[in-house]
């Protein structure tokens, strides 16, 4: 039986990428087959390379063109789709296409602190500034609005009086690393 191919969008440095890839490594039934970036310059694309992963640079403005697009995926037998700080809003014909099969993680406890301009540090700024006493992680299903689709899964830690953005993306990513892989391969497998 073949395996069930992932591809992994990223536009950074692909900490999050590097752990999916470690966990479906010599996996039975899944496996990261592609990475796709918007972003030429992306650390991902060294975490491509290093894993011997096939990558593949799709500028902002080839994203809107289905047919490209679709080819790609096709072209690696692509069925599910993990975001990992990937921060172009996903074209409606890829939501189409991969119906409840495209995956975001979001490093807040949403529906607080997401949404359009919502990511990486400017989410931990936003919780520092609230003086939030939690954060966190969740992780959903994507839709056509930044980071509103169904959440699967979210994990809490607890926030320090005086916790700056850095310490809060510390821990926020400590928990993403650890949860998305297995709630990826969970998920994965529990599909028909
Ligand atoms: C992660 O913290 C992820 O939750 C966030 O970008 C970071 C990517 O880090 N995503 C968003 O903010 C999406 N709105 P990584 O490149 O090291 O995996």
């Amino acid at each position: 039986m073949s395996k069930r191919s992932i591809a992994i969008f990223a536009s950074g440095r692909g900490s999050n990428a590097q752990k999916i890839i470690q966990h479906f490594k010599d996996h039975e039934k899944i496996a990261v087959s592609l990475i796709v970036s918007n972003r030429k310059e992306a650390g991902i694309f060294e975490v491509a390379k290093e894993n011997k992963i096939p990558s593949v640079y799709i500028p902002k403005s080839k994203f809107v063109e289905e047919r490209y697009v679709i080819d790609v995926l096709n072209s690696y037998q692509i069925e599910f789709i993990a975001l990992a700080g990937f921060l172009l809003l996903v074209p409606p014909f890829l939501i189409r296409h991969f119906k409840h099969k495209i995956l975001n993680i979001h490093p807040a406890l949403l529906p607080k602190y997401g949404g359009k301009g919502m990511y990486g540090h400017h989410v931990h700024e936003a919780v520092s500034n609230a003086h939030e006493d939690v954060s966190g992680m969740s992780i959903h299903l994507v839709n056509e609005e930044f980071d509103k689709g169904q959440i699967l899964f979210q994990a809490k830690c607890i926030l320090e009086e005086g916790d700056a953005a850095p310490d809060i993306a510390q821990k926020v990513l400590a928990l993403e690393h650890r949860y998305y892989p297995l709630i990826l391969d969970q998920y994965i497998q529990g599909f028909e």
